[in-house]
């Protein structure tokens, strides 16, 4: 069992529902239906299935996107010798989350998970199964206060040695007026070299008209509101930064591992990118 300790996750044997809406789709609840598990309810798969019939490929998308998370953190855990992953937009625990990704190849590697969903939250504990050499931890956190991320994280990430900063479709549901590229600036300003930035995003330039009809019915439905970018804009979150090859592309095509990763149909551009 972890030592994860943040005081609002929700004791053992107890899951809390309380603070939990409902009424309106949740983008961790609807993420989670497309991937097949059960802690969804009736608007979160309607809001589903109101995506799928704008874009048909979207559960080999969203499935291309944890397989594009785990091939990064092998990468960074793995080559790049990463043994610190801050992990903002988590998602409800699935396959192969970051830390069971990352403690496979170094039990030692510390994980610091945040969200901003109580679902994510209620469901926190699968997330702090640390190795016993290693440490998870979680904040019920917003990516929008990243000052406040770091400072919390700081109790368990060492901040003089490298972190890998996670940001896998997350950055969408920050709004151009909320100021991304800021938050993203500000979670890897006080880093030193060596750490590195994973982001995937949702297109506007990648089967555009597919997408507008997606990002509609989804602004239409769900309480989360999204803005998907361009490659170019995408690119520019990376700026100050070295893109580790084969840069900011579509994600099946990042390193992928067989010849079915790199053939799945999906809509997401990403990249990883290194602090020089
Ligand atoms: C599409 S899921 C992605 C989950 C995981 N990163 C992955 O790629 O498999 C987006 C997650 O980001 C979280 N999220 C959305 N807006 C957020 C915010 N402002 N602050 C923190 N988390 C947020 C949602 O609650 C959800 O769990």
């Amino acid at each position: 069992m972890a030592d994860g300790f943040f005081h609002s996750v929700v004791p053992e044997g107890e899951t809390d529902y309380a603070d939990i809406d409902t009424s309106v789709a949740h983008i961790a609840r609807v993420y989670d239906y497309w991937l097949g598990g059960k802690d969804n309810f009736a608007p979160d798969r309607e809001a589903g299935d109101e995506a799928i019939a704008a874009y048909p490929q979207l559960v080999s998308s969203v499935r291309a996107n944890r397989a594009f998370l785990a091939r990064t953190v092998r990468h960074l855990a793995g080559e790049a010798r990463l043994r610190q992953f801050l992990d903002i937009g988590t998602g409800i625990p699935t396959a192969s989350n970051t830390h069971e990704v990352a403690q496979g190849i170094a039990p030692e590697s510390r994980i610091v998970y945040a969200d901003n969903d109580p679902m994510v939250l209620a469901h926190a504990r699968a997330l702090l199964r640390s190795t016993p050499e290693g440490r998870t931890a979680y904040l019920d956190a917003d990516v929008r206060d990243p000052g406040a991320i770091v400072s919390a994280a700081a109790d368990v990430l060492d901040f003089s040695q490298p972190v890998a900063v996670m940001l896998v479709a997350v950055l969408h549901f920050v709004s151009d007026e909320e100021d991304p590229a800021g938050i993203v600036h500000r979670l890897m300003a006080d880093l030193p070299p060596g750490s590195s930035l994973t982001i995937s995003h949702v297109p506007s330039d990648m089967h555009a008209s597919a997408m507008k009809d997606m990002g509609d019915r989804l602004n239409r439905l769900l309480a989360q509101r999204s803005t998907y970018r361009s490659k170019e804009q995408v690119t520019r979150f990376f700026n100050g930064l070295d893109l580790v090859p084969p840069g900011v592309v579509p994600i099946q095509e990042w390193r992928p591992a067989t010849a079915a990763e790199a053939s799945a149909a999906a809509a997401m551009w990403g990249g990883v990118g290194l602090k020089p």
